[in-house]
């Protein structure tokens, strides 16, 4: 059994701390489904409470690193080389519409780079870890991504737009491609956990478009230590900056990017 680092053991209590209120308001929201005022603002006040929770108990253990979060947006810290990177409850409208399926997700950036990530999924109990160097692991256990090398026989994950995005056209080009060369896509609803399927060899791939850094930080790292390939859409590195993701397995990686391409070549974006 590994021996977990002094950080990803912050990291860990941190997201075993903040998803007891998650689950316990997941709890109230499976009452509140039939209420005529619905679930919403109970939910806002679960994802505040989680990253109030994340970043005092963050702050607390490494007192001069900075945050970056999606409620709290970026706090500096003394410390200028370190920086948090969270997202306390990733898969809102999931657990809004009370489907088990959300994580907490918090990555730790030195000198810009991720170092270390941890996804949490507090309805299964799965934590998936990775620090840079040392492998990622599904609790005490090594990750893998997939060996598979043929798409006809890949699951590949994906994050639909909602709401009338300008990018829906571009993006159903992209699905279309995707459903015709693979044994099925999967939209499970959480950026992290999809990462960290990847990472575990559930899903041989996973791409979306205009993702934040704080969904996907912890997840690339996950991908990249279980021996898997990252990138944007172009192939670039550039997935933090500009939200688009492609992760998959080797064998996988240059296919898919290819088929994207392709199809994004034909209905370019809005
Ligand atoms: C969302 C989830 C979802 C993805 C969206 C994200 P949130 O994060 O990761 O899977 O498709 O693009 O915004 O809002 O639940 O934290
Ligand atoms: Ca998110
Ligand atoms: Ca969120």
């Amino acid at each position: 059994m590994p021996v977990r680092s002094p950080t990803l053991n912050v990291m860990a209590n941190a997201a075993l701390k903040a998803a007891r209120g998650l689950i316990r308001g997941f709890g109230e929201v499976e009452q509140l489904q039939v209420s005529v005022k619905g679930p919403g603002d109970f939910v806002s006040t679960a994802d505040l409470k989680a990253e109030r929770t994340l970043k005092a108990e963050l702050t607390r253990a490494r007192p001069g690193y900075g945050l970056l979060s999606e409620e709290g947006g970026g706090t500096a810290g003394s410390d200028s080389r370190h920086r948090w990177i969270v997202d306390p409850l990733d898969g809102t409208t999931n657990f809004l519409h009370g489907i088990p399926h959300f994580s907490i997700s918090i990555a730790l950036e030195r000198d810009g780079e991720v170092v270390a990530g941890l996804v949490y999924d507090p309805t299964r109990d799965e934590m998936f870890s990775a620090e840079k160097g040392a492998g990622a692991f599904l609790n005490d256990r090594r990750l893998r991504v997939s060996a598979r090398r043929r798409l006809d026989e890949a699951v590949i994950a994906t994050g639909i737009p909602a709401l009338q995005s300008e990018a829906q056209e571009t993006y159903l080009a992209t699905l279309a491609a995707v459903m015709a060369a693979t044994a099925g896509v999967r939209r499970l609803g959480s950026a992290a956990l999809d990462l960290a399927y990847v990472a575990a060899g559930r899903c041989d791939g996973f791409w979306e478009f205009g993702l934040s850094p704080w969904d996907v930080a912890a997840g690339l790292l996950l991908v990249r230590e279980a021996g898997g390939y990252v990138s944007d859409l172009s192939g670039g590195q550039t997935m933090m900056a500009s939200g688009d993701v492609l992760a998959a397995n080797d064998h996988l990686h240059l296919p898919l990017a290819v088929l994207l391409k392709e199809a994004r070549r034909a209905r370019p974006a809005a």
